[in-house]
């Protein structure tokens, strides 16, 4: 295959060409539509660092959902912001606690479109750390007894799959086990396998009201520098139970959403994450992208990489983009 008898550009003279040997395309069944939901009624409250995105109490949230399933968005995830928080994250695996309140009413108002609960603490502790701390560190097994409890809440109120972020040792293993004990045995885990320590969290910690009292997250989510360790996470993920792996964010990380389609078999998530949502709505804000295409492109180049599954705040203009047709 050399030129002159091999010339590339006669497959892309035209979009009839192209659209016929194209080999990545995305659609409405690739995206998850993450959410957050707070206490009160009739709240819709924007966050300023991701336009289009807000805090809805649960009557809202509702009505959200709503037009996320009539786009054809297979599911949603949830995070909730409590009234409370404390020391040892009771709102989190409290009955009546926010996401299990958003939860149930999601199931009986708006049943056919798949919830997805993250199942974490930091929302949830008064120093906005993942897990239960002793002097200043995590503390690891405590912590996951907390997250199986938390996701046999979720379970309890309705939830259709929990996605465990805390990055704690162990943690799909103890989410696993009490699911079983609790007869949720066919409800399955979307484990956020990979993920980073990453600055593109940072408009998620305005929206969720989560970032950490002190110090950072680098003692428990990974190093950007590791790649092989990612594969050993999503091992030891796998050996766990976990239904679908998840790597975050995405777009920085490709090359690991790459080597895990190469070295695993279940399905992969991949979360394109607050920073990077923020990122194309603030230069297209300023004219210096055009945000459609910068939108599309990138969630393009997450399938391409190997990703099954997206989780991106993009969810709802992708699905309309893509309705549209032609492209
Ligand atoms: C919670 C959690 C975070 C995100 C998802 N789950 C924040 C964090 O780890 O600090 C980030 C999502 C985003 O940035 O869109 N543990």
């Amino acid at each position: 295959m050399q030129y002159p008898d091999y010339r590339p550009r006669r497959l892309r003279a035209n979009e009839h060409f192209r659209r016929m040997i194209r080999e990545t395309r995305l659609s409405v069944d690739d995206f998850v539509h993450p959410l957050f939901v707070v206490p009160g009624k009739n709240v819709k409250k924007p966050i300023a660092s991701m336009p289009g995105n807000f805090q809805l109490s649960v009557d809202q949230l509702v009505k959200e959902v709503k037009i996320t399933r009539d786009l054809g968005i297979p599911a949603v995830l949830l995070f909730g912001i409590p009234e409370k928080k404390d020391e040892i994250a009771t709102g989190a695996f409290a009955r009546d606690g926010i996401v299990q309140r958003a939860v149930t009413a999601l199931k009986d108002k708006v049943p056919d479109i798949l919830v997805i609960t993250d199942v974490c603490l930091c929302e949830y502790t008064s120093h906005g750390h993942c897990g239960m701390l002793r002097g200043t560190d995590v503390e690891n097994d405590p912590t996951i007894e907390v997250l199986g409890e938390t996701a046999v809440s979720h379970a309890r109120a309705g939830a259709d799959m929990v996605a465990p972020s805390a990055m704690m040792d162990g943690q799909v293993t103890a989410i696993r086990e009490a699911l079983d004990e609790a007869d949720f045995d066919h409800i399955p885990i979307m484990a956020y396998s990979a993920k980073y320590a990453s600055c593109f969290y940072g408009p998620f910690r305005e929206a969720a009201e989560s970032a950490p009292q002190f110090g950072d997250r680098k003692a428990y989510q990974m190093d950007p520098g590791n790649g092989d360790e990612a594969i050993r996470e999503i091992t030891l993920d796998v050996e766990e139970g976990a239904d679908i792996i998840m790597v975050k964010p995405a777009l920085p990380y490709l090359d690991i959403i790459c080597r895990a389609r190469q070295e695993f078999d279940l399905p992969i998530a991949a979360y394109n994450v607050s920073g990077e949502f923020a990122m194309i709505k603030a230069a297209a804000n300023l004219g210096w992208l055009d945000e459609e295409r910068a939108m599309m492109e990138s969630l393009l180049s997450i399938k391409r990489a190997g990703a099954d599954i997206i989780l991106t705040y993009f969810a709802r203009e992708a699905a309309r983009f893509l309705s549209k047709g032609s492209r």
